[in-house]
């Protein structure tokens, strides 16, 4: 592949805040580039999470960090992690310096390849840090890439994702007349022809990948790389009576807001990965238009038709915020 700087294009909201969106151009991980701090860093976060994740990570994420050779030793080399990636599951990693353009993010995944931040956060940092980094990319996302289920769905999410862009462009041009030169949107038809499958879309990653909790016959456990990556969510996402949890709903999840600068006020619990990729199966197309017709659900908001494992307390919530 074509080894370039990256340049900055532009900002992305993501967890944590705007942070800036680069060029397509995947990048060679500079592994000896990585100075003793950075190390450092790595093994810290590394020790820490894995200690912590005992007993609150999904037994399969668990068991596959171990087999694909990830320690708190150093940084791992992303050519000797794609060694079991690939005969695992045809992944592999690409290094990337932050963010992708949406259409470009999409494609990778289409084509399992996942895009790796390659440089880590400063020793100031291990508790919260304002965009994606190396640890949460590689220790939080890649281990479930070693599933054979959860990396189809992983694969099959890229390809929607495309469609899903497809539709949002083509639903915009056809809502646009050109008056004069001048270009007119009638935000509500585009909005009924389908431009919301994106925002569709990015909350289903949102509530499984990053977030997702699964049920264990021991109980419940995280498998969101959101979660696996913060010491407090770790925590908090299990143990506090705060947010709801809730069974796994493909349209309602479609339909909910989310935070991006506070752990989440819901997280919603899958039963199995086939769960997901069965549920995932059909085409969205008719979905999305269903979706335009209905209201988007707060964050917090618990529903009569919601399977309810635990209704939370909201102690400490935020009452606005949700995006
Ligand atoms: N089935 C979805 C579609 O037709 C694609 C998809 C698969 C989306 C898996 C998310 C996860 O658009
Ligand atoms: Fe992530």
């Amino acid at each position: 592949m074509n080894i370039q700087t990256p340049t900055r294009v532009e900002s992305q909201l993501t967890d944590k805040g705007y942070v800036p969106v680069y060029t397509t151009n995947v990048i060679e991980q500079p592994w000896d580039t990585y100075s003793a701090t950075d190390h450092e860093v790595w093994r810290t976060l590394f020790a820490r999470q894995q200690e912590l994740l005992v007993g609150r990570a999904s037994d399969e994420f668990q068991r596959n960090q171990r087999e694909m050779g990830m320690s708190s030793q150093a940084i791992p080399k992303f050519e000797e992690i794609n060694k079991s990636l690939r005969s695992a599951t045809g992944w592999e990693l690409i290094g990337v310096e932050g963010l992708l353009p949406e259409l470009t993010f999409f494609e990778h995944l289409a084509n399992r390849r996942f895009p790796v931040t390659w440089w880590i956060r400063r020793p100031d940092q291990l508790d919260y840090l304002s965009e994606p980094d190396l640890f949460h990319d590689l220790f939080g996302h890649v281990p479930l890439l070693m599933n054979p289920v959860f990396a189809d769905y992983m694969a099959a999410y890229g390809r929607g994702g495309v469609k899903a862009h497809g539709i949002a462009e083509r639903a915009r041009e056809a809502a646009t007349t050109v008056i004069d030169g001048v270009a007119h949107v009638d935000e509500a038809r585009a909005l009924s022809l389908g431009s919301d499958a994106l925002s569709n879309l990015t909350r289903l990653y949102w509530y499984t990948v990053e977030f997702g909790l699964i049920r264990q016959p021991d109980g419940l456990r995280i498998y969101g790389s959101g979660i696996v990556s913060s010491k407090g969510e770790s925590i908090y996402s299990l143990e506090s009576a705060a947010p709801n949890r809730i069974g796994f709903d493909l349209e309602r999840i479609m339909r909910t807001r989310y935070r991006i600068d506070t752990y989440q006020k819901t997280y919603f619990v899958i039963d199995s990965y086939e769960q997901l990729m069965e549920a995932t199966r059909p085409d969205f197309t008719p979905i999305y238009q269903n979706l335009s017709q209905l209201d988007s659900i707060p964050a917090g908001n618990v529903l009569d038709t919601d399977k309810v494992y635990q209704q939370g307390t909201g102690e400490g919530w935020l009452h606005d915020g949700d995006v």
